[in-house]
């Protein structure tokens, strides 16, 4: 029997009268199929995913940092590549040649003409059809279809973004927020450190591990203490600030010995009341699916990528970057980075269970406690069933 189609709902811009997404948008592929052609087609992806070979050298952006260099690289199961024009600009187009679809990039490189390796039509480092043998003498040839699209592309730090339609706004305005809090710290310097593992297929929903990332009133629950996060953070402290496209969840440490050296920070951070006191971590959310994770050690970059055809299951990433070689080494055993990580996987584990269950009602949003995942709610529901017309 085919799937009666997805019914649309309405989350309230009230928090006391919201209700949460359905559980059929947790569960069904149809709804997931709905999210790729909205939300993930509108919004900035960071590149490149999840063909990250785990232990091989992850393909980065460093490796576009000569002009004319190239680097194929999948995104929801779809071809791209990114190519470092001359002058340094990074252009994205599909990996997608336009007259019979074979790849135009196999490899990562450096060189001039694009060429197809199928039947050899060659495009510039801008995307522009320049020439094929067998196409000389066709009436309105090259036609507009005949050059490369260009993919909305954008760099921060040393990521590349993709957005692979009109995104809702400019990646600046999903970013601007993030990098105002950090002035101190030098993204581009940060070093990547490569560990097993960093990609992994996890349990629930992508929405799940979004969800429970928005949510701080777990701390207290899941990550308590003795020696868990809810002890090494002064929980009174906790902050939530929503923005329009991020979120940044922060609090104070415990120990100051384990906060940020304050210069880092912007200085709003700072607690004039209690100058001793010391930022322990700053938890940027970015709508999607991507969490940048700053501590004195350094940043944890993860991202939740859904799966194609596979509602509840999320590809985990989870990169991490050191800003003080010292304290990166202390990452667990001071700032519980794994700890905390394996506490959520295992909830959200759990949770998937019951959002399969057919026993899963819409529930409701305790309205000091959990601002966050209504506004995740809220914002999953508007760019799916209200796309730019709340703009
Ligand atoms: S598929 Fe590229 S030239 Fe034919
Ligand atoms: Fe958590």
């Amino acid at each position: 029997m085919k799937p009666l189609p997805m019914k649309k709902f309405f989350v309230d811009p009230s928090i006391g009268r919201a209700e949460s997404l359905p559980s059929s948008a947790f569960v069904d592929s149809e709804f997931l199929e709905l999210e790729l052609g909205t939300i993930f087609a509108q919004t900035w992806l960071l590149t490149p995913c999840e063909n990250v070979p785990e232990d091989g050298p992850a393909t980065s952006i460093d490796s576009l940092a000569r002009s004319n260099s190239r680097v194929p690289f999948n995104l929801l199961g779809k071809p791209f590549f990114l190519q470092r024009g001359k002058h340094g600009r990074l252009n994205c187009f599909p990996n997608v040649c336009t007259h019979a679809w074979h790849p135009l990039v196999e490899s990562s490189s450096v060189g001039g003409a694009i060429i197809c390796p199928q039947h050899g039509r060659q495009f510039d480092n801008d995307g522009k059809f320049v020439a094929q043998a067998g196409f000389e003498k066709i009436d309105g040839f090259p036609r507009e279809s005949d050059h490369l699209r260009s993919v909305h592309v954008d760099e921060w730090g040393q990521w590349a973004f993709v957005s692979t339609s009109e995104p809702l706004a400019p990646f600046h305005d999903f970013i601007e927020t993030v990098q105002q809090s950090v002035p101190g710290i030098e993204l581009a310097s940060l070093r990547r450190y490569h560990f097993n593992g960093e990609v992994r297929e996890v349990e629930g929903n992508w929405k799940q591990h979004a969800w429970n990332y928005m949510d701080n009133f777990h701390i207290k629950f899941v990550h308590k203490g003795p020696g868990g996060l809810a002890d090494a953070i002064v929980l009174a402290s906790y902050r939530t600030e929503l923005y329009k496209f991020s979120a940044l969840q922060w609090a104070y440490a415990r120990d100051e010995k384990n906060g940020f050296d304050p210069q880092l920070l912007a200085d709003r951070f700072r607690d004039p009341k209690n100058p001793t006191r010391r930022v322990f971590a700053l938890w940027w959310f970015v709508f999607p699916n991507i969490t940048l994770n700053f501590y004195p050690w350094g940043l944890s970059v993860n991202v939740y990528m859904p799966i194609p055809g596979k509602p509840d299951k999320t590809l985990f990433l989870w990169f991490q970057y050191a800003l003080d070689e010292q304290k990166f080494q202390r990452r667990n055993s001071t700032w519980l980075s794994e700890q905390v990580d394996a506490e959520d996987i295992e909830a959200i584990g759990l949770v998937s269970i019951g959002a399969k269950s057919g026993f899963a009602p819409r529930g409701r949003f305790a309205p000091n406690e959990e601002t966050g995942p209504h506004w995740f709610h809220r914002l999953v529901y508007q760019t799916v069933f209200e796309h730019r017309t709340t703009q």
